[in-house]
């Protein structure tokens, strides 16, 4: 008997599916836990071309056209505790280096870029940019 294709790709799907209902019905957390290298790989695949440092940096410090950059929380160079813009709550450091659990968690980070690119850009951050700004924060060690 020889395989259909189709239907063994569609089965594989629906395995997978009802694998991921299981898991979320048994409360076991279906995101796994990555490292920030892993990140990048994922945001300069989805990029398709070659992240740059400098151009990290240079989009993390401006201002696009609002009142905040990303600098105005996270700092310059945030290798330190940052301050928030509006409510001065202190934020933990953001270059990897400095704090190990930065770019850990794909739920978190995507939550945050999303909602920080919308506050300083006005629209959500393109995955060039997001590996553009963490090949920068990557370089930035002790
Ligand atoms: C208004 C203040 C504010 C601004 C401006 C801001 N951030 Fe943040 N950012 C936060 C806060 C608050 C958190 C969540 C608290 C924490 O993780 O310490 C956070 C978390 C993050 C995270 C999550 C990282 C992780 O793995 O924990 C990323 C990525 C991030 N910010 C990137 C940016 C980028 C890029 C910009 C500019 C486009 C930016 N932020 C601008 C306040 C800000």
């Amino acid at each position: 008997m020889t395989l259909n294709p189709l239907t063994d790709h569609a089965s594989r799907r629906i395995g997978a599916a009802l694998l991921f209902v299981a898991a979320t019905l048994l409360g076991l957390p279906t995101a796994k836990a990555a490292t920030p290298q892993d990140l990048l790989t994922g945001y300069n695949t989805q990029a398709g071309t070659p992240a740059l440092a400098a151009r990290g940096q240079a989009f993390f410090t401006a201002k696009h056209g609002k009142e905040w950059s990303c600098s105005t929380c996270h700092g310059d160079v945030p290798t330190q505790v940052g301050r928030h813009a509006s409510t001065a709550k202190p934020i933990g450091a953001l270059a990897p280096a400095f704090n190990a659990e930065r770019f850990t968690d794909p739920t978190k980070v995507e939550k945050w870029f999303r909602r920080n690119c919308n506050d300083v850009v006005g629209r959500e951050c393109g995955a060039s940019e997001k590996a553009d700004v963490m090949t920068w924060l990557l370089t930035l060690k002790p």
